[in-house]
C-alpha cells in the first residue's frame, strides 16, 4: 500500500458483518469504545465530510453509513434518481479517516417479511416538510431505528442543514431510550451562501444560478434582524422579497416556489414568539425556509432546497450571519460587529 493513500475503511454489507465488527471493536477498545455514527444516504459532500471529520476528531472509531432509505420517499419523489457516487463517497470517507462503511442493499434492511413500523412523533412530522412530504419522517425514524440498533454508536452525527430530521430525531432518541449523544453540525455553504446538499447535483448552471434565492433570502432577512428590532413578520417579508427580487434579476424566467417561510424556537417546531429579541438568548430564533426552483432555471419548478438560519447577535451565529451577508454582497460598510 503507498503510505500516502489513506488507510481504505472496512466495507460492511450485512446485519450480521455490522454486529460482529462491533462486536470485534467492543474487544479490542474495551467498554470506554466511543464509536461516532454518520448516517447518510450517500452522494456525499463538503458537508458530509465535516460530519465525518467532527465524528472522527471525538471517537475511537468511525463508521459511515450509505443507503438511499425507500421508506422515507414518497411515491412521486426522486428514489431512483437519487444521486449515487459510490466510488467518490468511499474515496471521501478514506480521506476522512473513517474505520467502516456500512452500506447495506435494502433486502438486508428491510427483508422479507419485514413489518414493524416506527412512527416519528406526530406532532414534529406534520408539519413544515412533514405536511408537504407526508410519511417521510416515519421512513427516517425507521431506518434510523434500524441502523442504531446495528451500529449502536456512542455518538450520532446529524447535520443543521436538515433542521426537522434533527429535532425529530433527537425526540426519537429520547423517547426510545437510546443512549446516544446527538451531535448537530453547523451547515456547509458555497462561497455563494448556498448550503450544501446532494440534491444540488440536480441544478443545471442557470438553475444553481437560481437557486441562490435562498441564501439571498436568508442573507435579507439576517440584515433585517441586525439592523433594527426586528419583528418576526419583517424577518419572513425581508426574506420573501429577497427572493422574489433575485428570481426577476437573474432573467431567466424561471419559478421560485417558496414552500414556507417561518421563525422557530431553537431546536423545536414552535413558532418563536415577539420578544425573541429582547430575550437575550444565546439562539434566539431559527428562521426555517423551504422552496421549489427550477432544475435549468427556466420552467415548471422541480427541486427542493431547505435552509436555516440562527438569527442571534451572540458567537458563533454572529459570524455565521455575517459570511452571509459577505457571500451575498450584503453588508453594508463597516460590516456587523457580533
Ligand atoms: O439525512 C439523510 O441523509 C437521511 O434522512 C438519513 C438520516 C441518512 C436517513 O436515511
Amino acid at each position: 500500500m503507498d503510505p500516502s493513500e489513506p488507510e481504505k475503511p472496512r466495507i460492511l454489507r450485512t446485519r450480521d458483518e455490522m454486529l460482529v465488527w462491533r462486536a470485534q471493536q467492543l474487544e479490542r477498545f474495551g467498554a470506554s469504545l466511543r464509536l461516532g455514527f454518520v448516517p447518510t444516504m450517500g452522494a456525499l459532500h463538503r458537508g458530509h465530510a465535516e460530519l465525518l471529520i467532527q465524528a472522527v476528531q471525538a471517537n475511537d472509531l468511525v463508521v459511515l453509513s450509505i443507503f438511499i432509505n425507500p421508506a422515507q420517499f414518497g411515491p412521486a419523489e426522486d428514489l431512483n434518481l437519487y444521486p449515487r457516487t459510490l466510488e467518490q463517497d468511499l474515496q471521501l470517507a478514506a480521506a476522512c479517516g473513517v474505520t467502516a462503511v456500512f452500506m447495506p442493499e435494502v433486502q438486508e434492511i428491510y427483508p422479507a417479511g419485514f413489518g414493524t413500523a416506527v412512527g416519528a412523533h406526530p406532532g414534529l412530522a406534520t408539519v413544515l416538510e412533514g405536511a408537504i412530504r407526508p410519511g417521510h419522517f416515519d421512513g427516517v425514524c425507521l431506518v434510523v431505528t434500524v441502523l442504531l440498533n446495528l451500529v449502536r454508536p456512542t455518538r450520532l452525527y446529524l447535520g443543521q442543514k436538515d433542521y426537522q430530521q434533527v429535532v425529530v430525531l433527537k425526540r426519537l432518541v429520547l423517547d426510545l431510550g437510546f443512549d446516544i449523544e446527538v451531535e448537530v453540525v453547523p451547515t456547509v455553504r458555497d462561497p455563494d451562501g448556498l448550503a450544501l446538499s446532494s440534491r444540488n447535483r440536480y441544478f443545471s448552471d442557470a438553475g444553481r444560478r437560481l437557486a441562490q434565492a435562498m441564501p439571498e433570502g436568508m442573507a435579507a432577512a439576517a440584515l433585517c434582524f441586525l439592523q433594527r428590532p426586528p419583528k418576526l413578520l419583517d424577518l419572513c417579508r425581508a426574506f420573501e422579497a429577497a427572493v422574489n427580487n433575485w428570481a426577476g434579476k437573474t432573467g431567466l424566467g424561471g419559478t421560485v416556489v417558496i414552500d414556507y417561510i417561518q421563525c422557530l424556537r431553537p431546536w423545536e417546531l414552535e413558532r418563536a414568539s415577539e420578544q425573541f429579541a429582547s430575550s437575550g438568548a444565546p439562539s434566539p430564533v431559527c428562521l426555517v425556509a423551504a422552496m421549489q426552483v427550477s432544475r435549468d432555471g427556466q420552467g415548471e419548478a422541480a427541486v427542493r432546497i431547505l435552509d436555516n438560519l440562527f438569527l442571534c447577535h451572540e458567537a458563533p451565529w454572529g459570524h455565521v450571519l455575517n459570511q452571509l451577508l459577505e457571500a451575498r454582497n450584503f453588508l453594508p460598510p463597516g460590516g456587523h460587529q457580533p
